[in-house]
């Protein structure tokens, strides 16, 4: 719900300031231009800068007023991203996003990405990875099958399964707000186990929206998924997912890979664009990590954490 500004000061530093110039509300993501390591405002001309959002140059007034400010918002530049840090009662930045050494020595390399819009509440989301009991029903039948879910259990594509061994935990401190999935995947033809599929994916989330999943195969090499979900309205996410893979290995592989798991992603999408948030569902023993999982993300929101008007379940967006 924040309409932000970004830009690459002649310094090579990027900065994120709000979108609305404060004079006239001019976009200044819109024909603005980045002058020294100011953004100049394509209205008027004034220009602010990118460090503290000081407007430092106001072209046909005498004096520049003290006050003269654009909102700026913390971010970093990491994994070929860059991340603003937003926080309701706007309190700086309390964890950092790691950096994944294989991509900034270009070991790894960008091989794709994927973009959904996913109709549904963000916590929706992350509780896949602690939802280990959803792995064998909607993810196991063979992504020969698709995404349709009238489909996917067709007995057409009965003679290959997909299998998952997971296990969901929570990091201790320092790093309480990450959680890790640690997941097999093997697959099954005809009965029989298929070992050029085998796969380990580590899928470690880092804050409310970020996740790295980490590839490794026995023998066609390792790399990344980066995921990250951002809310655009409430109720409404958009989800990008970017593969980054060996360069010694093909790209069909790291190709086939994100396909495979934009197949099984685009399963839970049916699922979220239609389900409803429960926020007393009705569980059994084995589906335990969801309660934990909803007391671990209750640490990203706030007193002002935004509600929705009608919101009766008790859910920030
Ligand atoms: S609206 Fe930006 S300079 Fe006037
Ligand atoms: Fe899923």
């Amino acid at each position: 719900g924040e309409q932000l500004a970004a830009f690459r000061a002649e310094d090579g530093q990027a900065y994120v300031v709000d979108a609305y110039c404060p004079h006239l509300g001019a976009n200044l993501g819109t024909g603005g231009r980045v002058v020294g390591n100011c953004i100049e405002c394509p209205f008027h001309g004034w220009q602010f800068r990118g460090e503290d959002g000081k407007c430092t140059r106001i072209p046909y007034a005498e004096k520049v007023p003290d006050f003269a400010k654009v909102r700026t918002w913390p971010s970093c530049e990491v994994n070929g991203m860059l991340l603003v840090w937003y926080h309701c009662e706007g309190v700086a930045p309390t964890w950092a996003v790691p950096e994944q050494r294989e991509i900034t020595t270009k070991e790894w390399v960008f091989r794709g990405q994927t973009e959904h819009f996913v109709d549904a509440h963000i916590q929706e989301i992350p509780e896949n990875a602690a939802d280990t009991a959803h792995l064998d029903f909607l993810h196991g039948p063979a992504i020969l099958g698709g995404s349709d879910l009238r489909y996917t259990r067709s007995r057409l594509w009965d003679f290959m399964k997909h299998n998952w061994k997971a296990e969901w935990q929570l990091e201790p401190e320092p790093n309480k707000h990450c959680s890790h999935l640690l997941v097999q995947h093997s697959a099954t033809i005809f009965g029989k186990h298929f070992s050029l599929m085998d796969l380990t994916v580590s899928a470690r989330q880092v804050g409310p929206g970020l996740v790295f999943l980490i590839f490794k195969h026995a023998f066609l090499g390792q790399g990344i998924i980066l995921q990250t979900v951002t809310p655009l309205e409430p109720l409404l996410q958009k989800v990008v997912h970017i593969i980054y893979y060996q360069k010694n290995v093909p790209a069909i592989i790291p190709k086939f890979i994100l396909r495979a798991e934009c197949i099984q992603f685009e399963r839970d999408i049916t699922i979220w664009n239609n389900k409803k948030y429960l926020s007393k569902p009705l569980l059994v023993k084995e589906d335990s990590g969801i309660q934990k999982h909803r007391r671990w993300y209750s640490q990203f929101y706030s007193e002002k954490s935004r509600r929705l008007p009608v919101q009766k379940e008790d859910l920030d967006w």
